[in-house]
């Protein structure tokens, strides 16, 4: 039995978006991984909540005339709705617009600031004159000071992946207006973060925190060089806390958007009679943040230094994902591969995008794919062909029966699926999804081959061999259920129908796949999913170009 506690994050989506496939890569593997520590009797608190602050709340606000805080119920429930659709389940779902978060912000700030972190400095950013608002760094596009790509973002440049300041863009335009935005000189309130380089040095090289491509890349570029201050202030007009001590200056979005992680924690706590200081001040408890590729650097260097002046327990891991294409491409609303959560969801299974991210995942950083082809096959031949069918060719010669008293003489088949435990288990501590389906479809050949051999059906018809066809099913459900119960962080509704198909409880405990069931009733035999029709698959992309 375990006894580990851990405290899990996904990064908070923004709330100014719903959410797409692209999304639901990381939050999908959050979730596995989330569910396999609690299958193993290990205690997991999983938070998350949206990312609310910034000049796209402000802007979406005025130009639709409602309170930005009306955006934010609608879009947190959409958000809410769509996690839930797809069976990921946070155990508090919280928002940086909350006053638990600005407590937190205020900590932070007031720790830095005693720290002697904090400078002021004048900046002159760029200015829309039309709107009225300084430029966010993701309102201004033009071309890269760095190797000359066109059509840039003003921090960073998706072509060299250079970081810069949006004034050294060339040609720069404003994204909300498109007209030439004008300098204009401001006080903003920086971090100093040199004086953390040796602690980040430490930290983000210490092993098992990141991923080794990961540790790498932040040792050659950022800590390669002193650390540039953090500008974490921006000035009114903007959608965000005001600084305490600095009235008309609100904190950076990417301030208390990973406070916000704290933030979803303390309200969870204060309904459920907890202290938020038993998770992020006890060093008992294993925080990991599971993060997109885009976004290393705010968790990997801003993050911990606050953690650290602000007195709490640092991350123990850092998962990074990659980005998703779809069909090899970059998803594209003009294609109809630009697929919003929901509207996959109105036409195909979650269990399928659960299995199929899962199948992709590994523990490094890689981009994955979701192939049209590979996806319908995938689920069409391992999880129906495969697994499903184990159940489906022997659970209905078993209707109303029992499983045989004592287990049948297998050929070592279920044991050699229990001693493949410890390697699944391995794999999914280390996200490795992707071994985990490769183990468990090895497993899954095997199964169908006895099944083959044994071939219950013909038993069936001859007299005589009712005895024969009870022990093959016993063996053929075992193995079903042994696998089921591998994939249960990745397919939790097929488990927990394995399980009524057998009269278990709903969730099992990992140990479970270490020893079969014998003599319980077989239930009656539903449904355990469908194949993947192409013609949903059809259906979704021509409804995705359709919508706005
Ligand atoms: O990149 C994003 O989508 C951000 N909204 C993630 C924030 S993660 C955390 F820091 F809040
Ligand atoms: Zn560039």
């Amino acid at each position: 039995m375990s006894d580990r506690k851990l405290l899990v994050t996904n990064a908070l989506p923004y709330v100014n978006g719903h959410l797409h496939l692209g999304h639901l890569v990381g939050y999908i593997q959050a979730d596995i991984f989330v569910r396999y520590q609690r299958m193993n009797g290990n205690h997991v608190g999983y938070f998350c909540g949206d990312d609310t602050h910034g000049t796209a709340t402000m802007i979406r606000a005025r130009e639709e005339g409602r309170e930005p805080e009306a955006i934010l119920e609608e879009m947190s429930d959409s958000h809410q709705q769509d996690f839930a659709g797809f069976q990921v389940v946070f155990d508090h779902y919280g928002s940086t617009h909350s006053e638990s978060n600005r407590e937190a912000v205020t900590g932070i700030w007031t720790a830095l600031r005693e720290a002697g972190r904090v400078v002021e400095r004048d900046v002159t950013q760029l200015f829309d004159t039309e709107s009225g608002v300084f430029l966010a760094d993701r309102f201004v596009k033009g071309t890269c000071p760095k190797c000359g790509a066109s059509d840039q973002f003003g921090d960073n440049c998706e072509v060299c992946g250079g970081m810069y300041d949006p004034q050294d863009l060339g040609d720069p335009r404003s994204t909300l207006t498109g007209t030439v935005p004008e300098l204009r000189t401001a006080v903003h309130y920086f971090v100093s973060l040199e004086e953390f380089h040796d602690f980040l040095d430490e930290w983000t090289q210490s092993p098992g925190r990141l991923q080794p491509e990961i540790a790498n890349q932040l040792k050659g570029s950022f800590l390669s060089e002193p650390l540039r201050d953090w500008d974490v202030s921006r000035p009114a007009p903007y959608f965000g806390f005001e600084i305490p001590d600095a009235p008309g200056h609100f904190f950076y979005v990417w301030v208390d958007a990973p406070i916000g992680y704290i933030a979803s924690t303390r309200d969870w706590c204060d309904q459920n009679g907890e202290q938020v200081e038993d998770w992020w001040n006890n060093p008992d408890r294993e925080i990991h943040h599971f993060i997109g590729k885009d976004i290393v650097y705010f968790h990997t260097l801003f993050w911990p230094a606050m953690l650290k002046t602000g007195g709490y327990e640092l991350p123990r891991h850092v998962q990074v994902n990659g980005f998703l294409t779809v069909n090899g491409e970059k998803m594209s609303k003009r294609k109809g591969t630009f697929l919003q959560a929901r509207t996959y969801l109105e036409h195909l299974s979650p269990n399928y995008l659960r299995y199929y991210f899962a199948s992709k995942l590994s523990s490094s950083v890689t981009d994955i794919d979701l192939n049209f082809e590979e996806f319908t096959a995938k689920v069409n031949s391992d999880l129906v062909g495969k697994l499903i069918n184990l159940a489906s060719r022997t659970a209905r010669f078993m209707k109303g029966q029992k499983l045989c008293e004592s287990y049948p003489d297998d050929g070592g088949l279920f044991e050699r699926g229990a001693a493949a435990g410890a390697e699944i288990a391995e794999a999914y501590e280390a996200c490795d999804t992707n071994k985990v389906t490769r183990v468990v479809m090895a497993l899954a050949d095997r199964a169908n081959e006895y099944v083959e051999a044994g071939a219950p059906w013909s038993l069936k018809k001859q007299e005589g061999k009712e005895e024969e066809v009870r022990q093959v099913c016993s063996v053929a459900l075992n193995l079903f259920r042994q696998l089921t119960v591998y994939l249960q962080p990745i397919l939790p509704e097929l488990s927990t129908k394995a399980n009524e198909l057998l009269g278990q409880e709903s969730e099992s405990h990992f140990s479970e796949a270490q020893s079969p069931l014998t003599g319980v009733s077989v239930e009656k035999f539903e449904h355990l999913m469908r194949r993947v029709d192409p013609d949903r698959i059809t259906a979704m992309v021509e409804a995705s170009i359709s919508e706005e």
